[in-house]
């Protein structure tokens, strides 16, 4: 028998593959407590945009009840999840696909049938990284425009960078770190002016006092929304995600996704979630009041919070740098996250998720703390 070195099988790799730059997530409580030696009942985790509240229970029951068909496979479409999801935005169902392992599936989706070797996508920084990463993954050159320097949205500068191999032009609404708007008028200039898909991602759209930007779809034959169950709807872990879209898109991506991309739980946990209209409304009346009340509370601390549109904000922490900032607030057992990991944003900037007015308290706290530190 000859052994053969794995360089034989290592080059088989395709060379887009060795480019896909990492995503760094949010770390995870027990991480955290295991690094830190915190006790984990009393840490506080607002890293990454999760729902404080946790899951709702009319869920966990749901979720209890469909436990015994998971050795079962789920309808391959999850077509009563998107009938649902038919009254929760208002189209139809041949405008909507839902899949996992969370939006993320549907960005992957997306890149998997548009874009390829060559192909440019454009995306204004900062911004949600998973972009970039998964156009890559796909062959594709990420052209990253920045943002203007007060984080508003820069039309001009994405058109003047669209070439006649432009793709897809990620926009995020509430962006993600920054927390403000893309306005209907630059997406309508776009839309108009290019010949791209333009992807609108409105992961933090419930938190936000503006309406969707869904109302374009009606319009325009390119505009794809994206959404997330992460947020608002408490149900991160379940990892599920829908895209509303034309039909073209929307029979596109069904052919491309693997089929039973929502799981029998997580199709469950959704509708349940879909339907418990008091969850949600507490979730974004809490955020949409304690946000506010942080912003006011930090900037009096002497910090620059920004206004935010989403389930969180960022703060300029100058002249600490973020990382000293996560590490103070990890000393006082709240879990925050850098922006380092972003572009454009620079090294003294940390998001923070909009907790319980309890916690915020403590935020609030962990600020004066910080300041006070050396
Ligand atoms: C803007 C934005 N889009 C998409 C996602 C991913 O969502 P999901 O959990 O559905 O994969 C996130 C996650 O934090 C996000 O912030």
């Amino acid at each position: 028998m000859t052994k053969k070195s794995k360089e034989v099988y290592t080059s088989l790799l395709k060379d887009s593959v060795s480019n896909v730059p990492e995503y760094v997530p949010g770390k995870t409580t027990s991480q955290i407590v295991a690094e830190y030696g915190l006790d984990p009942k009393t840490v506080i985790k607002l890293n990454a945009n999760e729902n404080p509240l946790g899951p709702s229970k009319k869920v966990t029951e749901a979720i209890q009840r469909e436990a015994k068909n998971a050795s079962l496979y789920p309808t391959a479409d999850a077509s009563n999840l998107r009938r649902a999801l038919t009254e929760y935005t208002g189209f139809p169902i041949e405008n909507i696909v839902a899949a996992g392992p969370g939006m993320d599936s549907l960005i992957d989706a997306l890149n998997k049938l548009f874009v390829g070797d060559g192909d440019e996508v454009i995306i204004p920084v900062p911004t949600f990284t998973y972009y970039g990463i998964s156009a890559v993954g796909f062959g594709g050159i990420p052209v990253y425009v920045p943002l203007n320097p007060d984080y508003s949205f820069n039309a001009d500068a994405v058109l003047k960078a669209v070439t006649d191999k432009t793709k897809i032009i990620w926009l995020c609404s509430p962006n993600n770190p920054t927390g403000n708007l893309v306005a209907a008028e630059d997406v309508v200039k776009l839309a108009e002016k290019t010949n791209a898909i333009i992807f609108i991602d409105e992961a933090y759209v419930e938190f936000s006092e503006a309406r969707s930007l869904s109302f374009l779809l009606k319009e325009y034959e390119n505009i794809v929304i994206g959404r997330t169950f992460s947020k608002a709807f408490g149900l991160a872990g379940m990892r599920l995600g829908y895209t509303i879209a034309p039909a073209w898109i929307t029979s596109g991506l069904l052919r491309v996704l693997p089929p039973f991309a929502v799981s029998v739980l997580a199709e469950a946990a959704a509708i349940a979630a879909i339907n418990d209209k008091e969850y949600l409304k507490a979730s974004v009346e809490m955020v949409q009041a304690e946000r506010q009340k942080l912003i006011e509370s930090i900037s009096k601390t002497s910090y620059k919070a920004y206004p935010s549109e989403g389930n969180f904000i960022i703060v300029d922490v100058s002249p600490k740098n973020s990382k000293a900032a996560v590490d103070s607030f990890l000393r006082n057992g709240i879990i925050i996250r850098s922006c380092d990991s972003f572009q454009n944003i620079g090294k003294n900037t940390v998001r923070i998720t909009v907790g319980t007015s309890e916690m915020n308290q403590k935020i609030v706290k962990a600020f004066e703390f910080l300041k006070n530190e050396k």
